[in-house]
């Protein structure tokens, strides 16, 4: 069995180290591609393969087409909108992502920010603190719950709205669960996204949601961009002019928000929420495993296909 490693932003050296482990342990060769510039290398590199593991990469019908031993993909992450699902199914590849892993570290970054926002950018000037304030947890999944644990530390009032999640879970957490995102947006000053990019939530997040927040109200981003409604969030922010974004992944018009709102925007240069030491590995740990647990055994348990 061969096992490939492609990723465009590689993973740690000693995730690596620790991946290829794995699959030594298994009787598995592993295979490596890593930072390369053109599809044609992926294409060639797929040929003869049973497995691959992905970070951000694109997996699109025509790698699936050149890919013709191949079995299972895995995305070391959660989100997994770079495969191409339907088209996997139909060359009868099974697709997982690795849930939960990263976690921590993108719920770190969100509070990160929170605190960015209140400090006014460490520009120097008197801030306000997140002690007592309303925070809003839009989608109470792996990331939202850690978003929750760690601002209780803060002493924040959590609220969270969550379209599948049931209440009693929220509840039990010490979150209060709310019905709408329109009731979580009227409620909170601070709102924290993490829903995944869907059909329903792309662009769901537009004018008329955001103009119910209170005052001096933080939007927060490390879910994805395409969540945005950015074209209304322009409106909004120059209607508004207490209202900031804070964002970990950039949106197509940053240039223009930059040049607008300059001490109220604000996006990292690179989504780099799941960017520690401690997440690569946990997730490349945690695809390897996944791999030989399905080609050994067939457990497609974090199927998303
Ligand atoms: N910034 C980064 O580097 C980074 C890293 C990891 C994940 N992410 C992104 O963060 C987001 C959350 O990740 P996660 O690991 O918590 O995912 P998750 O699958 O654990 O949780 C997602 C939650 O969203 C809920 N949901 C789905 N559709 C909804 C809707 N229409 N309205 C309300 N809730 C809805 C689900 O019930 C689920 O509880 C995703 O968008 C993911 O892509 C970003």
């Amino acid at each position: 069995m061969k096992i490939l490693i492609a990723t465009d932003k590689p993973f740690a050296p000693d995730a690596v180290k620790a991946i290829r482990q794995v699959f030594d342990n298994a009787g598995m060769e592993t295979v490596l591609l890593e930072k390369y510039t053109e599809k044609s290398q992926l294409l060639d590199a797929v040929k003869d393969v049973q497995a691959i593991i992905i970070r951000s990469d694109i997996i699109d019908a025509e790698v699936l087409d050149a890919a013709k031993a191949l079995k299972i993909v895995v995305r070391a992450g959660a989100g997994y909108d770079n495969v191409d699902l339907d088209a996997a199914t139909a060359h009868k590849v099974v697709v997982m992502n690795t849930p939960g892993q990263n976690s921590n570290a993108v719920a770190e970054l969100a509070l990160g920010l929170m605190v960015y926002a209140v400090r006014n950018f460490f520009d120097g000037s008197s801030g306000s603190e997140l002690l007592g304030k309303k925070l809003g947890i839009h989608a109470y999944g792996n990331v939202g719950r850690n978003v929750a644990r760690i601002a209780k530390g803060f002493g924040m009032e959590i609220y969270a709205y969550d379209a599948f999640c049931p209440a009693e879970v929220i509840e039990n957490d010490g979150v209060k669960a709310l019905s709408s995102a329109e009731a979580l947006y009227e409620t909170c000053q601070f709102v924290s996204l993490h829903i995944p990019a869907t059909d329903e939530t792309k662009n769901s997040i537009n004018h008329a949601l955001l103009s119910k927040m209170p005052k001096k109200a933080v939007l927060i981003n490390t879910a994805r961009k395409e969540v945005i409604n950015e074209a209304e969030l322009v409106n909004l922010m120059e209607e508004r002019t207490g209202f900031k974004y804070l964002t970990d992944i950039m949106p197509k018009n940053h240039e223009e928000m930059v040049a607008k709102f300059p001490n109220r925007y604000f996006s990292t240069p690179k989504k780099m929420g799941a960017q520690t030491a401690e997440a690569n590995n946990n997730a490349g740990i945690a695809a390897a495993k996944q791999i030989v647990d399905f080609l050994v055994n067939g457990n497609t348990k974090f199927q998303v296909n």
